[in-house]
């Protein structure tokens, strides 16, 4: 399988590690996917997308919230070209979900997007293949590592805010931009991808309502502790009584005994409630560059098999 990778940073250095490691595996089921091109910000791209031997585009930039750009013309250029496209940016998903998938049905080429909502934890695609011909009712989750990590460490060592986030940013998990993460907006742009995809909800970040974790105290942290509960950041989807769709994401005590509560340190979850399915929660997965790379390897690795 010959690749392109577009938007070379953090996840895109791992992806190329991660590919001649597991070289050998991949081998076994008869996968060699070699990196064609490697295009940045000040390449042009038209070399790669007239190459018939070209298969697949791995597109990395960086999520632009407002517009999808300039990962979303990456994505249509690609598709056009007949080519896959796997992606880690959750901006062209946002902005951009129905028109690719229908660009990519036309093109008779894949439309790949595990690392978008909360990158090694199976999310999308476990929505997507194992709960195929059920309707998802609602969708829960932690789905940021970064305030899940800053309010647990807020707990454990009783400290404020400002420090924790600077241990996050140590660890490299938060953002380029960190207010995206404590601020809610990378949780609400997992969300709404989640919503799009797997409940078909025509549905923009406007309709999100939107608030982060920035004023929690560590001696509101330490009260929900004493009332046996933990916060957390927590996106959900659901109806109200009036048959209207919501979406928020907020900070939430969660009391202990609910499966939301041990979800520790850099972990996420989910949870859907199916009409036929029942209640499906997933939890766990590492956060990192390598884990959103091995997510993005494992795209490449399901278009291979035909499973996407
Ligand atoms: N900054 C994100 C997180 C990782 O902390 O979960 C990319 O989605």
């Amino acid at each position: 399988m010959n690749i392109a990778i577009i938007g070379c940073g953090g996840v895109g250095k791992a992806l190329l590690e991660l590919l001649e490691r597991q070289q050998n595996l991949l081998a076994k089921e008869n996968l060699y996917i070699n990196v064609k091109y490697i295009i940045g910000r000040h390449d042009d791209a038209r070399v790669a997308l007239a190459d018939p031997e070209l298969d697949a585009a791995v597109i990395l930039t960086p999520t632009n919230k407002d517009n999808g750009q300039p990962g979303l013309d990456y994505a249509r250029a690609f598709l056009s070209a007949g080519k896959h496209v796997v992606t880690a940016d959750k901006g062209l998903i946002i902005h951009g979900y129905r028109e690719l998938q229908d660009l990519a049905e036309t093109k008779g080429v894949k439309l790949a997007m595990g690392c978008t909502t909360g990158g090694a934890l199976p999310s999308i695609n476990a929505g997507i293949f194992d709960m195929a011909g059920s309707s998802i009712l609602s969708i829960e989750g932690i789905l940021n590592g970064t305030t899940n990590f800053i309010l647990d460490e807020m707990e454990a060592s009783g400290c404020e805010y400002a420090d924790a986030l600077a241990k996050a940013q140590q660890d490299g998990i938060a953002e380029a931009d960190p207010t995206l993460d404590v601020e809610g907006w990378d949780t609400a742009g997992k969300l709404l991808i989640l919503t799009k995809v797997l409940m078909d909800e025509r549905v923009t970040l406007d309709d999100v309502q939107v608030e982060g974790i920035c004023r929690l105290t560590a001696a509101d942290i330490q009260r929900a502790t004493e009332n046996g509960c933990r916060y957390k950041l927590v996106g959900r989807a659901a109806f109200d009584a009036s048959g209207k769709l919501k979406l928020t994401v907020k900070p939430e005590q969660i009391p202990e005994g609910n499966l939301l509560y041990p979800v520790g340190g850099k972990n996420k979850a989910v949870r859907y409630v199916s009409d036929t399915l029942g209640e499906l929660v997933i939890m766990g997965g590492a956060s990192g560059t390598t884990p959103a790379a091995a997510s993005v390897l494992r795209d490449l690795v399901s278009i291979h098999r035909k499973r996407i």
